[in-house]
């Protein structure tokens, strides 16, 4: 039996979700889910009841994010700051990932095939690595190359990087903060927190986070847009400002010839293209190393 798929929507929820994909839909939501202990604490069972309750409940959010169309799906299970629980907690969450989302990779495949693209983050110690990493191998680029290092770079670097960013973050149980949760992707995302706590999630909680979205669709686009263009503008001035001080190194005046300057652009950035590819691949080599001796290790 299916973990996902199994379990349709009922009659009023298709209909109203047939008049939400009317509207712009995101492509990609994150979720924190948050308020287990709480949901166990009002219900009057055992915490960990809460904790397996919530793991069910994202089972269900899934389907329904399959129903609403949306392909991409992102979840912060567990944060770096979660280790600092009572070990009984600790162990029995990490219990629960394993048997959960073992049966949900056993799944993936099945999805894969519908074109649905389910990504499980933790908070776990790799980000030290990553930016100790990244800004050793960015200070060796900077002696010699200041352009190539710039935001874009920085979202190439992320573990996030082949997936568009979140349109939508939802965050239950009322708080009203990240906890160190996709910060940098989520800077053009709406950001949704609810009261509902996590295991009380509903089909109509996700309906109500995703009518907030498209209430702030046109304002979000304008602000990415903006953003990308300015991103754009500034790689452009920053290649500018290095073909004008190479044409004044070889004599040319400050505008010099247009076709050299033409071609110095051109080939300005295609150099750099070519040595991001190679820092990216070494950061990617450098990653498995990392992840193949966190196996061994925990093997
Ligand atoms: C979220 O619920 C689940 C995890 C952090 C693993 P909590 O366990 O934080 O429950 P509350 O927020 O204390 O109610
Ligand atoms: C962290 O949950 C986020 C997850 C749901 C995994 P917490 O409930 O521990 O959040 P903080 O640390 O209080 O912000
Ligand atoms: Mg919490």
């Amino acid at each position: 039996m299916s973990w996902i798929r199994e379990g349709e929507l009922t009659i009023i929820e298709r209909f109203c979700a047939n008049i939400i994909k009317a509207g712009p839909m995101p492509k990609h939501v994150a979720f924190i889910m948050d308020g287990n202990r709480r949901y166990a604490q009002k219900c009057h069972v055992e915490r960990q009841q809460g904790h397996s309750q919530g793991f069910d409940k994202l089972a269900q959010t899934l389907r329904w994010c399959l129903n609403l169309g949306i392909r991409e799906v992102t979840v912060y299970a567990f944060s770096i700051e979660n280790f600092k629980r009572s070990k009984e907690e600790v162990d029995g969450l990490m219990d629960l990932a394993r048997q959960k989302f073992s049966r949900l990779l056993e799944e993936q495949e099945n999805l894969k095939k519908h074109g649905v693209c389910i990504r499980v983050l933790g908070d776990l110690p790799l980000l030290p690595l990553d930016i100790q990493e990244l800004i050793a191998q960015a200070v060796m680029a900077t002696r010699n190359y200041n352009n190539d290092v710039s935001e874009s770079l920085l979202d190439k670097c992320l573990y996030t990087s082949n997936s568009p960013d979140p349109d939508l973050l939802i965050r239950t149980s009322g708080e009203v903060r990240l906890s160190d949760f996709l910060l940098w992707q989520t800077s053009h995302s709406c950001l949704v927190f609810q009261s509902v706590l996590w295991p009380e999630y509903s089909f109509w909680n996700l309906c109500e986070a995703i009518l907030r979205f498209q209430m702030n669709y046109n304002a979000l686009q304008k602000a990415r847009d903006s953003y990308m263009e300015e991103r754009k503008q500034q790689q452009m001035e920053r290649d500018q400002a290095y073909v004008t001080k190479k044409l004044q190194q070889e004599g040319f005046a400050s505008h010099g010839d247009s076709r050299r300057r033409r071609t110095l652009l051109q080939k300005c950035t295609a150099m750099r293209e070519e040595r991001i590819q190679g820092f990216l691949q070494a950061l990617e080599h450098k990653r498995a190393d990392f992840f193949e001796r966190l196996c061994t290790v925990s093997a």
